[in-house]
């Protein structure tokens, strides 16, 4: 079993992109953490970040609907990608969605989410916590599911 961390766009910039506004921490490291929780019950991480939103619609395709569930944080994606979300609401599996940052204390174009109606829920503005956080409740729903 596995898990799907995905980043949108500008996210392989994490760590040095405005550290005031997203944090010190490096994508890898975040991905570390949520590995640690992962792992611990037994289930891999597959991450994948790209700045282009068909590689993320194909990496989704081929590796979402065999997930336990999938974290995602589109970047900019999430205020305008319908491609990405026609994506998301045919996956079949529970998909979070994170952001670092809380965008609705931000730009006014940072407050629409085209993704909301289709996922599971989201993450807002707690930081890279979000998504260990995601990641522990898709691990919760999975072994539910399990029974
Ligand atoms: C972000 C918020 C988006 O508005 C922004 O474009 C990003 C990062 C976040 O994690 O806070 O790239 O998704």
């Amino acid at each position: 079993p596995y898990l799907l961390v995905v980043n949108g766009p500008n996210l392989n910039r994490l760590g040095q992109r405005e550290p005031q506004v997203y944090g010190t921490e490096t994508l890898h490291d975040v991905c570390v953490r949520v590995r640690e929780v992962t792992e611990a019950c037994g289930v891999a991480v597959k991450d994948f970040q790209s700045n282009h939103e068909g590689a993320l619609i194909d990496f989704l395709q081929q590796h979402g609907p065999g997930s336990i569930g999938i974290v995602l944080n589109p970047g900019a994606l999430g205020h305008y990608g319908y491609a990405l979300r026609d994506c998301v609401a045919e996956v079949g599996r529970p998909v979070i969605e994170v952001h670092i940052s809380n965008v609705h204390r931000r730009e006014a174009f940072r407050h629409q989410l085209v993704l909301a109606p289709v996922v599971l829920g989201q993450i807002v503005g707690l930081g890279t916590a979000g998504y260990v956080l995601a990641a522990r409740h898709l691990l919760d729903l999975w072994r539910r599911e399990r029974g």
